[in-house]
């Protein structure tokens, strides 16, 4: 099908799009001006039946099911779907065989998965931050046969942290980070948190997530080295809790930097990043971090859409009397921290000639 000013758009799929996140995906994907949702797969329970029968008392996001998705018949995760690109917010205990399943079959993978994040030959990518480790493409393409592969975008609070991080490490050096995170309950899937367990209460652990943002800060902002990832030189210490907020995780955050900078740097820094300006990507918030200057902000409730979703939200930046400053950061953890981040990157992909 064409978009309005007669360009064909590209058919893709949506692996996992009757999930949390998938339904962000068929969302954000309405009226691309690039994309099209030709299929939507998730598991053999969903499989055979309507999109819109198969998310009755399921779709949990404000806007109706677009009607073009919600006429397509769910199939099952095999690589034999009518598209080149396939987005995937797959469960993690499936996602990576399937994912590797679809790369070997030829097709493009934009995954939400924690499954290949680390993979040596798998870009994790930020394309504000890291675009130059799509290189490593052609080397994970030796993997498969028909010209597939599989990219990645961090985990949801993972990029809340990177997005900051990223123009002070390249301007000052950061040498070492301290976050405490608040988790939005979107963050956990659905029915995820039980809510006799989450009223009234915090809960000072989320399995895994600790170690994911301790490890996926390095890999971004890291370099590739004659093919090979190299670590950046840095050290994060993360703290996660889960909090009663339905969408938008806020972070705590305090960092050491190798070079002196006054607060005043630090904004200016933040303000004057925008590296993807004038790439006219569909996707891309402009600018992608707004810094917040009133005492009580960034809130979830009331910064979580800033940019689309797509914008990181950053406030109260002050010294820190143990490393140099302290700040909060906010992001929206289903659109910027899922599934408009694994779209920002298939748009890079597409703008960059790896979608030919
Ligand atoms: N929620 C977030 O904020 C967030 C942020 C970043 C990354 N992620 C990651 O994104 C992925 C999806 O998260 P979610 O919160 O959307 O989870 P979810 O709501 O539990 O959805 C999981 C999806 O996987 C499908 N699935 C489960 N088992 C399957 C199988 N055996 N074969 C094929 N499909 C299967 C489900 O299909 P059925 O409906 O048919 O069961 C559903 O579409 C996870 O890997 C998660 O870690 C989530």
């Amino acid at each position: 099908m064409e978009d309005a000013i007669g360009m064909e758009r590209i058919k893709v799929g949506v692996l996992g799009g009757t999930g949390m996140v998938g339904q962000r995906f068929i969302q954000l994907l309405d009226r691309h001006p690039w994309f099209e949702v030709a299929e939507v797969a998730a598991s053999e329970r969903s499989a055979g039946r309507p999109y819109e029968e198969v998310m009755e008392g399921r779709w949990k996001l404000d806007s109706d099911i677009p009607p073009l998705v919600a006429q397509l018949q769910v199939k099952e995760c095999t690589p034999d779907l009518d598209c080149r690109l396939v987005f995937s917010a797959l469960d993690a205990n499936v996602a990576g065989p399937i994912e590797e399943e679809f790369a070997q079959a030829g097709y493009v993978v934009s995954s939400n998965s924690r499954n290949h994040r680390m993979d040596p030959d798998v870009p994790l990518l930020i394309p504000e931050v890291n675009p130059d480790h799509l290189e490593v493409i052609p080397i994970q393409r030796r993997r498969w046969t028909r010209g597939g592969y599989i990219i990645t975008n961090p985990n949801c609070s993972t990029i809340g942290l990177v997005m900051p991080l990223a123009p002070l490490h390249k301007k000052f050096g950061v040498a070492k980070v301290i976050v405490t995170t608040l988790q939005a309950l979107s963050g956990a899937g659905y029915p995820g948190v039980a809510s006799l367990d989450i009223i009234d209460n915090v809960i000072p652990f989320i399995g895994g997530e600790e170690a994911k943002m301790e490890a996926e800060p390095l890999k971004i902002l890291g370099r590739l080295e004659e093919g090979r990832f190299v670590s950046a030189e840095l050290k994060v210490s993360a703290s996660c809790t889960r909090v009663s907020v339905r969408d938008g995780h806020l972070e705590s955050v305090s960092v050491e930097l190798n070079q002196k900078a006054s607060s005043e740097d630090l904004i200016e820094t933040w303000e004057e990043f925008d590296p993807l300006a004038g790439y006219e990507l569909p996707s891309a918030p402009s600018p992608p971090i707004v810094v917040r200057r009133e005492d009580d902000r960034p809130q979830p409730r009331m910064d979580r859409d800033e940019g689309r979703g797509m914008a990181c939200v950053v406030g109260r930046v002050r010294e820190c009397p143990i490393l140099d400053y302290k700040f909060f950061v906010l992001s929206h953890n289903t659109i910027r921290g899922a599934a408009g981040a694994a779209i920002l990157n298939a748009e890079y992909l597409y703008k960059k000639g790896y979608l030919s």
